[in-house]
């Protein structure tokens, strides 16, 4: 690779020229180290394998394998918008595995979060490895490894291994064009590169999914409670002027019911909890201060469109003493 550390002075890429710049000088590089071989990329839909994806895209086009596994805990339309953007519009190779039922059936009956994060991750690696073996002469793994992700496992705090628990007998060179970017840097080089800007720039997202907001055992109706009213939150959050200015916002639904009126009748449903934070690290975070109009339309639209629930309630809870997520 042409940059395989961040020199001490390079320039912050903050405008479109040095973006512009930048690409141009990857393509090159990218070109240059895989010739006319194939390369592999899990393509989760988030910020840094989009970009890869689009920067491959451009460089070495239908030589790019991408491969998105849907564990069945992914936001709703994100499937859709990676195979819109992905296979529709930019062309790409692109293999689209739907697991949800496999994922799902293994988290069945399980409560411990840390066992769920383990069986998440585990299978997803055990997915992706079935496809890559599926594929014929592959000789290289793209990631979208950002210079946070290194200077973080040289300091020890996380173990950077985007590609780590891969079966031994899978052994492919790395490709990591967007390792020396901030993750400010890499926004801008996927805007550049044709990437929408719902894409772009939003709010992180947990690689365990909404499974990690459906406490406890994950159940299919929990889980869809979870999905439909997070995007009634993000819908709502977008027309009120909200989105990219708060961190993080999202819903869980806990694992017990409560007693409630619907259509004049007793109803015994699930809750809602609506988060919505903001922080600089995610070590520590504070609560944003919803406007009560605001969560009164969260109310009235979560709580008659979202089947099974009767109830929604807001955290007020700073980090510390909670976490930003529920597991
Ligand atoms: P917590 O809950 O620790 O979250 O305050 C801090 C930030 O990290 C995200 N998060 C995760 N991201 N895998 C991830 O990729 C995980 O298991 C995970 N747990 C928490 C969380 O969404 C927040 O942005």
């Amino acid at each position: 690779m042409a940059n395989d550390r961040r020199p001490d002075d390079m320039v912050r890429i903050t405008t479109n020229e040095l973006a512009d710049a930048f690409i141009e000088e990857q393509i090159t590089a990218l070109r240059e180290q895989i010739g006319s071989k194939k390369v592999l990329l899990a393509l989760s839909g988030g910020v840094d394998s989009s970009v890869v994806a689009a920067m491959l895209i451009r460089a070495v086009g239908q030589q790019l394998v991408c491969v998105h596994v849907n564990h069945g805990l992914l936001r709703k339309g994100e499937p859709e918008q990676v195979i819109e953007v992905f296979r529709n519009q930019m062309k790409a190779n692109l293999v689209y595995v739907d697991a949800t039922d496999r994922f799902l059936d293994k988290l069945a009956g399980v409560t411990d979060p840390e066992q769920k994060r383990k069986i998440i991750g585990g299978e997803f690696i055990e997915v992706f490895a079935e496809e890559a073996r599926k594929l014929e002469g592959i000789e290289f793994l793209a990631q979208g490894t950002i210079w946070p992700d290194i200077l973080e496992s040289e300091k020890g705090i996380k173990a950077h291994h985007n590609a780590g628990g891969l079966p031994e007998d899978m052994k492919f060179e790395l490709v990591e064009p967007v390792k020396i970017l901030f993750k400010d840097e890499v926004r801008i080089v996927g805007e550049r590169l044709g990437l929408p800007a719902g894409m772009v720039y939003r709010q992180p997202f947990p690689g365990p999914g909404l499974g990690v907001r459906c406490p406890g055992a994950i159940t299919r109706d929990r889980l869809e409670a979870v999905r439909e009213s997070d995007a009634i939150l993000r819908e709502e959050f977008a027309k009120n002027g909200l989105e990219g200015k708060v961190w993080q916002y999202f819903t869980v639904v806990p694992d017990f019911r409560s007693t409630g009126i619907k259509n004049g009748e007793r109803s015994f449903e699930w809750c809602v909890i609506i988060r919505a934070v903001n922080t600089k690290d995610a070590m520590t975070a504070t609560v944003e201060e919803i406007p009560f109009s605001l969560m009164q339309t969260l109310v009235n639209r979560i709580t008659s469109e979202v089947k099974g629930v009767n109830r929604v309630l807001y955290d007020f809870t700073p980090k510390p003493t909670g976490t930003i997520e529920y597991e």
